[in-house]
Formats: structure tokens, C-alpha cells, sequence
């Protein structure tokens, strides 16, 4: 049978739902929480209060742009985790209750396992076996894929991920959060091989973006003796050769990956899958290569219920259900 599933995401900074009949998602309603630009990171008690404020509205829409009344449903998905503990609760009771009171299944997803799983939302798909490089605000990770659900990490960064690297630098040029974005539109207009910013080497397919972080405190530190507004004087210069050494950094690991597990199949997914740099590097790699590369459309990179519930379609269809003492997991491996 093919189910029609609501699905609800909340792990981070946005609330979003969806819904999905027989695998084709009809409506992905997506609430950004702006209240956390103004302190330069996502503040888990604001991001909290913000899910409980947006998640019956969001639903709502969900619903109603997908013309599904709550009858119609199957079951109903959510984010387990991995995220912050606050707002995963938000989600999970949600779910719960709505599961609950329709006396239908509850599905609990990983959402790292989503981003990946947002590449069966559009065509073209992978096939498989692929390998996808997963890169966002709290992960970077080379995994294989073998199934919708058979998926393995064979590589992972060992401290901070490449979207806290975007951010971080971001932020030490005084950026708003999240700063990814922001040095993705100025690195357009920049010369990104004016500045040179040195390269972590981790060993086989793992990576480290915490002393490039630091390395850049230093090195404006040293530039800003010699000219104090020297962020505002060279910023699109900044930012694309800071961008150029992560995507550099990102793009040998996977090279190797492809190289040797000789899977040709490389996908990218999550938060920083959005950044332009990166998807124009892989299209001109996979030529090189002879890679079939595939991006999602942007709506379907960051974190949105989309990708929720096309994991929870797959999981329905393999009878993966979730008991009703479910509890979020913060901490929530692939
Ligand atoms: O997947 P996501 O929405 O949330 C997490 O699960 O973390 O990823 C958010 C991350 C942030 O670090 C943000 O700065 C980064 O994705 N990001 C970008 C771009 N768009 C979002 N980084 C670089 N360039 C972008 N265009
Ligand atoms: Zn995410």
C-alpha cells in the first residue's frame, strides 16, 4: 500500500511540515526562526519556544496546500534526532499526540539519513550503489549508500563540521548567522586565490575544519594591524578564498572516496549543499571524472519535513514503525 504520511522536522532552527502520498511529496512548509541572527548562533531555549509557536500553523498549511484532511493519514514522522534536545521534543510530542489521537503509526526518522534520502524526492535520481558527501551546520560525512535505508559513513570530519567552519569565519567578519549563505553570495564577486589559508590533512577519509578556523582568527588579526578596515576593504576577496580552501578540502576526500570504493554515483546533500562554489566544483569534476553528479533543488538542501517524509515513505513501506514512548535523541548516529 501506498501510505500518505505528515511529517514534521524540528531539530534545528527551522519547524517544517510535509506531506507525502505515495512518494511523491505534495506540500513542504518551511518557518525559519530569525530570532537568532541578532546573536550570531542558534540559541537552543529561543529555537524551542519558536518550534512550539510555528508547529500548528506550519501543520496547518502542510495539510492544506496538500489537500489532505488529518483523516486521510497513515502515519505520521518526525525527527528523533540528531539535533538539539528542546527542539527535538517539540517535534516528537507533536508527533505523538497527533499519532495518538488519529490512532495511526508513528515513524521516527534520522535526519541525517533524510538529507540523504532528499535525492528520491525530484528526478534524476542516484542509483545505487552512491556515495553522497553530507554537509551541514552539525555533520560532514562521506557515506556510502547501498539502499534507501542501508547506508554507511566512511568518512567523517573529527571536530567541527564544514557549515560551523562557513559560520565561524562568518562570524569573525562580523556576518550575521548563519553566515554559509552570506560568503557563498560575496565569494561571487572575489579573486579566490587572492589569500591562501592552509589545509587540514586528516587520515583516509576524514576531515578537521577547526584549525582553519583558527588559522583565519589569526591571519585577520595580523591583516587588521596593518589596516583596521581591512574585512570591509577586501570582503568578496575574503570570502571566496576562504570558501575555495573548504571546498578544496571537501573535494579530495571525495575524490578519494570515488577513487576507492570505485563508485562513479556522488551525490551531495544538507545545508551546505546549497553553496554555489561547491555544486559548480563537483558539475566540473564529475566531467573530469566521468561522475554522474546529483544536487538537490535548494528547497530540498536545508533543513526542511520534505526529505522527513520521504525517509518515513521508505521506512512505511519496510515496516519501520516507532513506539508511542519514543523519545528524541539528541546525539542520534547514522
Ligand atoms: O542542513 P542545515 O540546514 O542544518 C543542519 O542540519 O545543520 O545546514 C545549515 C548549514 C549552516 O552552517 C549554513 O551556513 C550552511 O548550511 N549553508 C551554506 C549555504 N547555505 C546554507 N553554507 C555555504 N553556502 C551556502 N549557500
Ligand atoms: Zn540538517
Amino acid at each position: 500500500m501506498s501510505p500518505t504520511i505528515l511529517a514534521i522536522e524540528s531539530s534545528c532552527d527551522e519547524t517544517s511540515a510535509a506531506v507525502i502520498q505515495q512518494g511523491n511529496v505534495l506540500s513542504n512548509i518551511i518557518a525559519t526562526q530569525k530570532i537568532h541572527q541578532k546573536f550570531g548562533g542558534v540559541v537552543p531555549e529561543l529555537a524551542s519556544r519558536a518550534h512550539q509557536q510555528h508547529i500548528v500553523p506550519v501543520i496547518d498549511q502542510a495539510l492544506k496546500e496538500a489537500n489532505i484532511d488529518k483523516k486521510m493519514l497513515n502515519a505520521v514522522a518526525f525527527t528523533r534526532g540528531p539535533g538539539l534536545l528542546g527542539a527535538l521534543l517539540v517535534g516528537t510530542s507533536f508527533a505523538k499526540g497527533f499519532a495518538m489521537g488519529l490512532g495511526i503509526p508513528l515513524i521516527e526518522v534520522n535526519h541525517m539519513q533524510a538529507h540523504i534520502l532528499a535525492h528520491f524526492i525530484d528526478e534524476p535520481k542516484p542509483s545505487f550503489p552512491f556515495l553522497c558527501l553530507t554537509v551541514s551546520g552539525g555533520h560532514t560525512q562521506i557515506v556510502r549508500v547501498d539502499s534507501h535505508l542501508d547506508m554507511t559513513v566512511i568518512g567523517q570530519t573529527q571536530d567541527d563540521a564544514v557549515g560551523e567552519a562557513f559560520d565561524k569565519t562568518a562570524k569573525l567578519m562580523e556576518l550575521p548567522y548563519p553566515g554559509g549563505p552570506l560568503i557563498d553570495k560575496y565569494a561571487k564577486e572575489g579573486n579566490p586565490e587572492a589569500f591562501e589559508f592552509p589545509e587540514t590533512e586528516m587520515q583516509g577519509l576524514n576531515y578537521s575544519f577547526s584549525g582553519i578556523k583558527t588559522a583565519f582568527m589569526y591571519f585577520l588579526r595580523d591583516q587588521k594591524k596593518k589596516d583596521p578596515d581591512f574585512v570591509q576593504n577586501n570582503l568578496p576577496d575574503i570570502c571566496a578564498s576562504i570558501q575555495r580552501t573548504l571546498i578544496s578540502m571537501l573535494m579530495k576526500k571525495l575524490k578519494r572516496a570515488a577513487r576507492e570504493t570505485g563508485i562513479s554515483e556522488i551525490a551531495i546533500a544538507g545545508g551546505v549543499s546549497a553553496n554555489s562554489g561547491l555544486r559548480s566544483k563537483l558539475q566540473s569534476e564529475a566531467e573530469k571524472q566521468g561522475w554522474n553528479v546529483y544536487i538537490p533543488a535548494f528547497e530540498y538542501c536545508t533543513d526542511n519535513a520534505g526529505m522527513i517524509a520521504m525517509a518515513a515513505h521508505y521506512q512505511y513501506l519496510a515496516g519501520q514503525f516507532a513506539s508511542l514512548d519514543v523519545s528524541p535523541m539528541p546525539r542520534m548516529p547514522l
